[in-house]
């Protein structure tokens, strides 16, 4: 019988890790890498506004001006803002140690953030930026508590107030997903952006972050890009070679009866 228990205690275990480390409510984005446009708009608003504080180690951005079909002179003259060459990496200046005194944790290199998080976390995490004079940069977030980074994006979005606590906006989200049946009325409204203090509508706002977030997938896997080149490729002379193998086969037994 102890046994048992011991054994039943272990089988449960994982439970309570996969309960712990909950996401809470994600809204979902779906991932377009053949949409170029979109990544060359993720790619500008990712060096424009997140590599003041945040790295890309891994990502060079030769392969990504290549990669998403942009001249790689142009990137380095419009996207590149320090002493860089187009064929280095994207990394940044300020140092992890001083960072780390700054903000409490440094902002952590981004290249395999999307594979870490997944592009539904990182789509909802960087909409979820509320007004919380309590928090040293005046933000809290619905998805990461207490965050340790800025609204950098506050000024295209604007001032969110928050009308729910922390723990019904996570679980929940901060719009809320579809209408009441009984009420016919949104499911919650736990966030309101302020009149006029973001350069952007919520439409045209989400749309900027879905942008970034898909850039951010690419950077992950920059050749799955390759894959599916190859893949139709691999595809197209199947289909060439089905005929000719056919045609082979009449050959040789057109004689047989
Ligand atoms: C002013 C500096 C700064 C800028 C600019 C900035 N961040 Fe951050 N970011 C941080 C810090 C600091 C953290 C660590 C927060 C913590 O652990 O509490 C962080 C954390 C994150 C995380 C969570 C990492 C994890 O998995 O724990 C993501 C994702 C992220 N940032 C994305 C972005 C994106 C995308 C941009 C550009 C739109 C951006 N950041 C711009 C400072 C910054």
């Amino acid at each position: 019988m102890k046994k048992f228990l011991i054994a039943l205690v272990m089988a449960a275990l994982p439970l309570a890790a996969s309960a712990a480390g909950s996401k809470g409510h994600l809204d979902h984005m779906d991932v377009d890498l053949h949409n170029q446009a979109s990544l060359q708009r993720g790619m500008k608003t990712f060096v424009n506004y997140c590599m003041g504080c945040h790295s890309a180690e891994y990502q060079r951005y030769e392969r990504a001006a290549v990669d998403l079909g942009m001249n790689p002179e142009l990137v380095a003259e419009h996207m590149i803002f320090g002493d860089q060459k187009v064929g280095e990496q994207m990394t940044i200046a300020m140092s992890k140690a001083d960072a780390g005194k700054w903000f409490g944790n440094p902002p952590p290199d981004l290249t395999l953030e999307a594979r870490l998080r997944g592009p539904d976390w990182l789509y909802t995490y960087l909409r979820s930026f509320y007004a919380d004079d309590s928090r040293p940069w005046g933000v809290n977030n619905a998805v990461f508590k207490d965050v340790g980074m800025p609204n950098v994006l506050g000024p295209l979005q604007g001032v969110v107030t928050a009308n729910c606590s922390w723990d019904d906006m996570h679980a929940h989200g901060m719009r809320g997903e579809g209408i009441d049946p009984l009420t016919n009325t949104p499911l919650n409204n736990c966030a309101s952006v302020e009149k006029g203090t973001g350069e952007l509508s919520p439409e045209e706002f989400d749309k900027v972050v879905y942008d970034l977030v898909n850039f951010m997938v690419y950077m992950g896997e920059p050749s799955k890009l390759d894959s599916h080149r190859i893949g139709t490729y691999v595809l197209i002379f199947l289909f060439l070679f089905f005929f000719l193998a056919y045609a082979l086969k009449k050959e040789f037994w057109k004689d047989v009866h």
